[in-house]
C-alpha cells in the first residue's frame, strides 16, 4: 500500500513538473515573439544616434542614445533570449545592438558604466570569445574607477544638481560594481576589487536606516568624507523607501557576496530581504508600488521593474542563504504575477516591451505606469535563474 502511495505521489509530482515546464515553454515562446516585434520596431525607428529602446512615451517607442543609463539593457535582453532559445538568430541580433555601445567605455561623466556595459558586453562575452569585448569591458572598468574618491570611499554617482549635492552617491550605484569585480578577476588588478569593496562598505555604513531600508541619495563632503545630506531623488520622500532603490540594494549586496565571499555582504543582503519581505503582499508575489511608503497606496502606480529585480536577486540569494526555501518561494510568486495578463504584454502591443506597469521617475512625472526596458531585463534574468535552480533540483 505504502509503495502504491509513493508511486502515485511520484506520478503526480512528475505531472506537475511537466505542467510547469510546459507553462514555462509557453511563456518563453511568447516572450520570443514579442522580442521579435520589439526588434522590428526598434530597427524601424533607430537612427545613428538613437539606438536602444527605453520606454513608451505618449504611446510611441522611445529610443535612447548610448550615453543614456538604460542603453545596455535591450542588447542584454537579446543575449538572454539567445540563452533561453539557443537560436543563433538572437546572437546576431544581440551583437547588432551591442556593438554601437563601445564608445561608452570612455564616458567618465557618469557612474552608470556597469548598467550600460556589463549588461551588454558583459553578456556578449558569455557567448563569444572575442578578445575585443574583453578589452572594451576592461577600459570601461578603468573609466568607472576614475570616479572613486578614497576620502569618501565611494564612486561618485552623478554630476548633475551641483547646487544641491557636492558628492552624491545613490544606492543604484551598487549595481555598477559587478563590472569592477569582473575586471579584477580578468586582469588580476586588485585595485578594481578594492574600490568595489570599499564602496560597498561605505554604503553599508551610511545608506541604511535601522530597519535596513535604504536612502536613495547620500551626499558626501568630498574633502572630509562626511555625510552632508540624506535625500531622495526618485522616491516619495527623503525618509521613504523607494521600491527600486531597495531592489538595487538587495541585488547589489547579493552579487557582492557572490564575488567576494565576504559574510558581511551576505548578512546585509539578508537584512535587506527581511525588510522587503516585511512589506504587505510581497511574500504572496504582489508587485511593489513605486515607493513602499507612497501616501496614496493602494491607488499608487506599481513598479514591475522593482518586482523583477527583487525576484532575480532573491533567486540568487537563495543559493547562498539558510532561508533558501522562503526566498525561492517569494521569487517564484513574483515571477508568476509578472507572467499574468496584467503584466505580460500581448504580442504586438506595448511597443514591443515584455512587461507593463513600471514606474521610472514619479516625482518628475515621467515614465509612470509605462514599460521600462530594465524591467524586461531582470524579468528575463529571473526566468533564467529559476530555470537553473529547477535543473539543479531535478
Ligand atoms: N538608476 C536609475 C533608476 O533606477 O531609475
Amino acid at each position: 500500500m505504502n509503495k502504491l502511495i509513493t508511486l502515485l505521489f511520484l506520478i503526480l509530482s512528475l505531472g506537475c513538473s511537466n505542467q510547469q515546464t510546459g507553462e514555462e515553454d509557453r511563456i518563453i515562446k511568447h516572450l520570443e515573439s514579442q522580442l521579435d516585434y520589439a526588434v522590428k520596431n526598434a530597427e524601424l525607428l533607430a537612427t545613428s544616434e538613437l539606438i536602444s529602446p527605453r520606454t513608451s512615451e505618449n504611446g510611441k517607442l522611445k529610443l535612447v542614445k548610448t550615453r543614456d543609463w538604460t542603453s545596455g539593457f535591450f542588447s542584454g535582453n537579446l543575449w538572454m533570449m539567445y540563452e533561453l532559445t539557443g537560436d543563433e538568430k538572437w546572437k546576431e541580433t544581440a551583437l547588432k545592438f551591442t556593438l554601437p555601445l563601445e564608445q561608452e567605455k570612455w564616458n567618465g561623466n557618469t557612474h552608470d558604466m556597469g548598467f550600460k556595459m556589463y549588461c551588454s558586453f558583459g553578456q556578449a562575452i558569455k557567448y563569444t570569445d572575442n578578445p575585443e569585448y574583453r578589452e572594451i569591458l576592461i577600459q570601461s572598468a578603468k573609466t568607472l574607477s576614475t570616479r572613486f574618491n578614497p576620502v569618501v570611499g565611494c564612486i561618485r554617482s552623478w554630476d548633475h544638481n551641483s547646487d544641491k549635492w557636492d558628492y552624491p552617491v545613490i544606492i543604484d550605484n551598487m549595481m555598477n560594481l559587478e563590472l569592477l569585480l569582473w575586471a579584477a578577476k580578468e586582469t588580476g588588478n586588485e585595485n578594481f576589487k578594492e574600490i568595489a569593496i570599499k564602496h560597498a562598505e561605505t554604503t553599508i555604513k551610511n545608506h541604511f536606516r535601522d530597519n535596513y531600508s535604504s536612502y536613495h541619495v547620500i551626499d558626501y563632503n568630498p574633502q572630509t568624507g562626511e555625510v552632508q545630506h540624506k535625500n531622495t531623488h526618485q522616491g516619495y520622500a527623503d525618509e521613504s523607501a523607494w521600491s527600486r532603490g531597495q531592489a538595487w540594494g538587495l541585488y547589489g549586496f547579493t552579487m557582492l557576496y557572490r564575488e567576494t565571499g565576504n559574510d558581511e555582504f551576505l548578512g546585509q543582503a539578508e537584512r535587506i530581504a527581511d525588510f522587503i519581505l516585511s512589506q504587505p503582499g510581497i511574500k504572496q508575489g504582489e508587485i511593489p508600488y513605486w515607493d513602499f511608503d507612497a501616501p496614496g497606496i493602494p491607488e499608487e502606480p506599481l513598479d514591475a521593474s522593482a518586482g523583477a529585480i527583487i525576484a532575480s536577486a532573491l533567486f540568487e540569494l537563495s543559493t547562498f542563504s539558510d532561508k533558501q526555501r522562503e526566498y525561492v518561494s517569494v521569487a517564484r510568486n513574483l515571477l508568476a504575477t509578472l507572467s499574468t495578463d496584467k503584466f505580460l504584454a500581448p504580442v504586438g502591443e506595448n511597443e514591443g516591451f515584455l512587461l507593463k506597469h513600471s514606474t521610472g521617475h514619479k516625482p518628475h512625472d515621467s515614465e509612470i505606469d509605462e514599460p521600462l526596458v530594465y524591467a524586461d531585463y531582470y524579468f528575463l534574468e529571473a526566468i533564467i535563474r529559476n530555470r537553473a535552480l529547477k535543473t539543479k533540483d531535478e
